[in-house]
């Protein structure tokens, strides 16, 4: 049997990816991750191999690869690593997969944060704490920290943030604002959070439910009861003109930046990611 080259495997796996039960959100990239996997290297070495031919022990890897994902078990616990904004981090089950339009949250975050920064910013309920590494890998004068409620997830966060922005982050678990020291109050440059917002019993795909942490989506009748006590605390652990950058679903756009002018925030405006939906919503303390 002759078995496929780099480049044509690239181009069957993308067909397989595009199954309308994945879901997948780039089947391209889902793909590179699954192929580049089974042969041992990073994803970013694969078009310099795109002629050469997979021996049969690369192809078993990558066939015993897709059968996973197509059983519906995500890419980024299968290849132990997602990219955001060409930075890689490590995952697994301990913390949730961040999701291809986190760039839309870093994005609001840094255009209100000048580049020359200086000081203290957060990254609350952080998950594997990517949108805080890639905040603090843009804006060198920022020092991170980054909490979760999730122990598991946090240890997932520091050997992420020890190895991307050493020495510039401190990580702490517990619910929202109360593990973090009492003098970082009225301090933080930037908060970001892409806190749980999913209303409860929302049915959700097979390979979300089955897989990731149920704590990461949950957030009470109308997804935003984690939402209303962070945005009611935010103010206070803000320095004047410091900012605050929040995903959330674009039904309830409205409904945070109610919650937020009424907190104090001004300056309130919703972010759209690539198809022009709305799912980030920041704000400024004046
Ligand atoms: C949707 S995930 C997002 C994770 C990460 N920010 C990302 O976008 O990849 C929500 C995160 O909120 C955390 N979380 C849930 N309730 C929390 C709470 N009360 N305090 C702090 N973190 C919480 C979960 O453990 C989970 O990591």
């Amino acid at each position: 049997m002759i078995l496929p080259t780099v480049a044509e495997l690239l181009e069957a796996a993308t067909e397989r990816m595009r199954a309308p039960e994945l879901l997948s959100e780039d089947p391209a990239q889902e793909a590179r991750e699954l192929v580049a996997h089974a042969l041992g290297v990073l994803p970013a070495q694969l078009p310099g191999m795109a002629r050469e031919r997979l021996d049969a022990r690369g192809h078993g890897d990558f066939l015993r690869l897709l059968h996973r994902r197509l059983s519906l078990e995500p890419t980024g616990y299968i290849v132990g690593a997602v990219e955001i904004l060409r930075i890689r981090f490590k995952v697994d089950r301990r913390g949730f997969i961040p999701r291809l339009d986190l760039p839309v949250l870093i994005g609001a975050g840094l255009e209100r944060v000048r580049e020359d920064a200086q000081g203290f910013a957060l990254d609350l309920a952080c998950g594997i704490g990517a949108a805080g590494i890639c905040v603090a890998s843009a804006r060198a004068g920022l020092q991170m920290d980054l909490t979760d409620v999730s122990e598991e997830a946090i240890e997932l966060a520091r050997e992420n943030a020890e190895r991307l922005i050493p020495g510039r982050a401190r990580c702490f678990a517990g619910d929202l604002f109360a593990p973090l020291p009492p003098e970082r109050r009225g301090r933080y440059a930037l908060v970001t959070a892409n806190p749980p917002w999913v209303p409860d019993g929302t049915p959700l795909p097979q390979e979300v439910i089955e897989h990731e942490p149920h704590v990461s989506f949950f957030g009470g009748p109308d997804g935003l009861d984690v939402v209303r006590r962070l945005i009611a605390d935010v103010p206070a652990w803000l320095r004047p003109g410091g900012a605050y950058a929040q995903e959330c679903d674009p039904s309830q756009v409205a409904k945070v930046i109610a919650l937020l002018e009424r907190g104090g925030l001004r300056d309130c405006r919703a972010h759209r990611d690539a198809q022009g939906v709305e799912r980030v919503v920041s704000a400024r303390k004046p």
